[in-house]
């Protein structure tokens, strides 16, 4: 059966590293006869200065109505200090076709990949956990206000919103998750100690959704301590399932302790529907058109595309590719290697099966 997917490459090293996954994904179409056809939509910075437009309904039921899913690059210029289009473009995807779980694994590939020591009476780091980031309220959802802006007198607000059914259905899913990849325990990570309206609804759904599991381990921690162990003591997390704002910032502390952001992807999803497959990291202008950027994140998230198009064999064979080639030095300067972005491609490419 032919597959469709839509593909958003974005800003700055969102469409060096897409176009790599597109060659990636021409291989294995030919190689494995795979059957996948996309598309390339220029939702970016460009078309916001151009045209003031982000995506229109008409762009969110074209892309809910005819593809199989969305491999998204990343949003951000220096023109739009503020990322307004980022807004209109990533979060509204997000928000309007409902993919509230945002799944982010966090896993050593190498050993010498992570800053950390190893943790005493271990030879190695052992880091694979999953960040499971609800991804349609909290901070993200732009409830708020600002007045007398400007002078001495001037009130910013910015409200969190957590909903039942929106944490009911996170929590549910991390659950899910953890039983359907073999897991073993699920990690609350809030602050029902300092925000206590939605720490007790997260709290109290949480413990209402557990007895639902009873083989799956449970333990609540709030994010500070929660942000200080994943640097030293990775190994006692397995799924983590947080809101949205805690979400963004543990995982770029996950992509930290793994090998940085150049490696780390993402599925934005909703089991009804449909998927957004985007690495973790952003638009990078500090090394945008340079070719040094890290396309391996790009890879993985293409990985996860391919698995949630039921392509497992495919998406199992380019992250062992991923792996061999971070085994053998082979990547971009972000780890240490000699590489350039289509370098690694090709690296890739010859390690995948002709
Ligand atoms: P960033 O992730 O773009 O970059 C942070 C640092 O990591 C930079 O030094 C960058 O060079 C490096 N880096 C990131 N990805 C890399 C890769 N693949 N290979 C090698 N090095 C890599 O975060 P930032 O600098 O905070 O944000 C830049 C812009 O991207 C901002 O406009 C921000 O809003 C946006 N952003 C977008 C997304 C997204 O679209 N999903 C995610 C994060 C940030
Ligand atoms: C991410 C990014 C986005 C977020 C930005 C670009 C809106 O940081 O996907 O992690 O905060 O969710
Ligand atoms: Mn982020």
């Amino acid at each position: 059966m032919k597959q469709k997917i839509a593909v958003i490459p974005g800003d700055g090293i969102g469409v060096e590293v897409t176009q790599q996954g597109l060659a990636i994904l021409d291989h294995l179409n030919a190689s494995a006869g795979l059957n996948i056809d996309y598309h390339v939509f220029p939702y970016n910075a460009q078309r916001w200065l151009d045209e003031g437009l982000g995506l229109s309904d008409d762009d969110i039921k074209n892309l809910q109505d005819n593809y199989h899913g969305i491999y998204f690059g990343a949003l951000g210029d220096p023109r739009i200090p503020d990322s307004a289009h980022a807004r209109q473009i990533l979060l509204k995807l997000r928000f309007d076709l409902d993919l509230f779980a945002n799944v982010r694994p966090v896993k050593l590939l190498h050993p010498g990949l992570t800053p950390l020591k190893p943790a005493s009476g271990q030879t190695n780091q052992d880091i694979d956990c999953v960040i499971i980031r609800e991804n349609t309220e909290d901070l993200y959802r732009g409830v708020g206000g600002a007045f007398k802006e400007g002078n001495e007198d001037e009130m910013a607000i910015d409200q969190r919103i957590h909903s039942y059914k929106g944490v009911e259905r996170i929590i549910r899913f991390a659950f899910d998750y953890a039983v359907a990849h073999q897991r073993q325990k699920v990690t609350l990570v809030d602050k029902d100690n300092v925000i206590i309206y939605g720490g007790r609804l997260w709290t109290r759904v949480f413990h209402e959704v557990a007895r639902n599991y009873p083989q799956i381990e449970t333990d609540y921690m709030h994010v500070d301590v929660a942000a200080m162990r994943m640097v030293t003591a990775p190994s006692m997390f397995d799924v983590i399932v947080t809101s949205n704002m805690f979400g963004d910032i543990l995982s770029d502390i996950g992509a930290g302790i793994v090998g940085g952001l150049g490696l780390l992807p993402s599925a934005n999803v909703n089991p009804q529907t449909s998927g957004l497959f985007e690495p973790v990291h952003g638009s990078a202008p500090d090394i945008a058109g340079t070719n040094q950027a890290n396309p391996m994140a790009a890879f993985m998230t293409l990985s996860m595309l391919l698995a949630h198009l039921n392509h497992h064999g495919q998406a199992a064979q380019l992250t062992q590719a991923v792996s061999r080639c971070l085994t053998e030095g082979l990547t971009t300067p972000d780890l240490g290697g000699t590489l350039n972005t289509e370098g690694v491609t090709q690296a890739i490419l010859a390690r995948l099966p002709a």
